[in-house]
């Protein structure tokens, strides 16, 4: 049965050898019975859906996609390898100014466009050094996304700061700039936008909530390497940036992280909690030793290595990300109830991930959109499609924050410092709660060397999946 659906992504042949029309493919839906509109496919594309493969792969029909010809990430070229080879030959393998990371530092402040960058040893460590440098002190609130990498919001923690959380504007999937002020206190200190996903959050409308409340902005580019935000990258959009080179990320170091900033008070600031808190060596604080608190948030020489061959690639690798999402998008809301992520057009996306939302009602069902998207999940896995949840709930409704675990003994919420008591429920966030209902996530399958011709072979699943309603509904959620 697996072999019936190794076709040639090119040939779009029926078993019998038929090429198989959009007109023709349309018919043969519409006689199925079939709640489908293709109404954005071009003249003259063809689907490589043909009407002897209707039978869902998770009903033991045969798959759409056919096996091995998703590659993993990252691709790891022998500019890479000679890359941390180098390291090796050269025996410097860590510290601050050590070549790589001192290059690192300067090659990716010119790439974001900021004065300064510090490499550190991951994403959250970026964060932290961010929270710190904006002076947060126990029981001060930081504001950040209800849905987000956990760390968007422990980063706050770890500081001793109290983290409140804004709903997600339902399209972007960021932070609601309309839900921000309403979360304003006198306790408030900083607000952590988060580029979910790749996408940068509605800057100017947070900012401008800033200037007005006197709040530090920290970005959470830890999944936007290389979006764009009104010309401008993201990370060199607010006071701070952070990223993350975690191997998943768009540019992936292995683990590690990188800060930037225009500021050379944050820059300080962030050195030193990188340092142990140790500030001699940075002029502005020079004779006062270790007379703040820090961690050890260094980088170490491979990263920095690997992360610099990387990032000469960037553009072009998000780039294919771009071009991959674009195919599916235009396929993919021409079929009716699959409504792909929306990218407002003063900004770019590099997609992290792909999110894409699922309308039951718009196809005429009566069934709850969690039941109706377990349901499509399980299908298109079935079919090959790679298709994730990512994060299951909201970050308020872990119980971190449920029962206030951080430190023990009610920590950072009890402080005597800290304001009016916070109460995190995840029922305050229903838009972040739909969402994760409806949608679910493509990742690396839209990374490099991926291309086009596995995207078709997604499109085709999908008209496949939602052939059929009553096909889909046998299929247990
Ligand atoms: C949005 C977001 N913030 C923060 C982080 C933390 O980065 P890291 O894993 O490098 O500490 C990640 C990565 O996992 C992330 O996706």
């Amino acid at each position: 049965m697996e072999g019936e659906s190794r076709r040639s992504p090119q040939s779009h042949s029926e078993g019998d050898g038929r090429r198989v029309s959009r007109r023709r493919f349309v018919k043969g839906v519409a006689a199925l019975g079939a709640p489908l509109f293709l109404g954005k496919f071009a003249a003259g594309e063809e689907t490589v859906v043909s009407t002897n493969q209707k039978k869902l792969a998770a009903l033991g029909g045969p798959r759409a996609v056919p096996r091995g010809l998703q590659k993993g990430w990252p691709l790891i070229t022998d500019e890479d390898k000679a890359a941390v080879m180098k390291v090796l030959e050269r025996g410097v393998l860590w510290g601050t100014d050590a070549p790589e990371t001192a290059a690192l530092e300067k090659e990716w402040a010119e790439f974001i466009g900021t004065k300064h960058c510090i490499a550190t040893n991951g994403g959250t460590a970026a964060l932290h050094m961010g929270v710190a440098a904006a002076g947060i002190e126990p029981g001060d609130e930081v504001i950040t996304c209800a849905y987000s990498w956990f760390a968007s919001a422990s980063c706050i923690i770890h500081h001793n700061g109290i983290p409140v959380f804004v709903d997600i504007q339902p399209r972007t999937f960021n932070i609601d700039p309309a839900k921000i002020e309403e979360k304003i206190t006198p306790k408030s200190r900083a607000i952590i936008p988060v580029h979910l996903f790749g996408l940068p959050a509605d800057m100017d409308e947070i900012s401008a909530i800033a200037k007005k409340h006197n709040l530090i902005v920290i970005e959470d580019a830890c999944q936007a390497h290389g979006a764009m935000y009104k010309g401008k990258r993201a990370g060199n959009l607010a006071d701070m940036g952070t990223f993350s080179l975690n191997g998943t990320k768009n540019l992936p170091g292995g683990e590690g992280g990188l800060f930037n900033t225009n500021s050379d008070l944050y820059a300080d600031r962030a050195e030193a909690l990188r340092m142990f808190g140790e500030i001699e060596h940075i002029p502005h604080f020079r004779g006062r030793g270790f007379s703040e608190f820090g961690w050890n948030y260094r980088t170490q020489e491979f990263t920095a290595a690997f992360t610099r061959a990387r990032i000469k690639r960037l553009d072009a690798e998000n780039a294919v990300r771009q071009a991959n999402a674009a195919y599916l998008t235009k396929h993919l809301s021409g079929i009716r109830g699959v409504i792909p992520p929306d990218v407002p057009a003063d900004r770019t996306h590099v997609y992290h991930m792909y999110r894409i939302r699922l309308d039951p009602a718009a196809l005429g069902l009566s069934i709850d959109p969690r039941t109706f998207r377990a349901r499509v999940q399980k299908a298109l896995n079935a079919e090959g499609v790679p298709i994730g949840g990512w994060k299951g709930s909201p970050i308020p409704s872990h119980n971190l924050f449920k029962l206030k675990a951080g430190y023990g003994k009610g920590c950072p919420w009890s402080c005597p410092h800290a304001g009016k008591e916070i109460v995190y429920r995840e029922e305050d966030y229903p838009e972040t709660l739909r969402m994760l209902d409806d949608s679910f996530c493509m990742t690396s399958a839209l990374y490099p060397p991926n291309g086009l011709e596995l995207m078709k072979h997604y499109v085709s699943a999908f008209g496949k999946v939602f052939a059929d309603m009553d096909q889909l509904m046998k299929v247990s959620a």
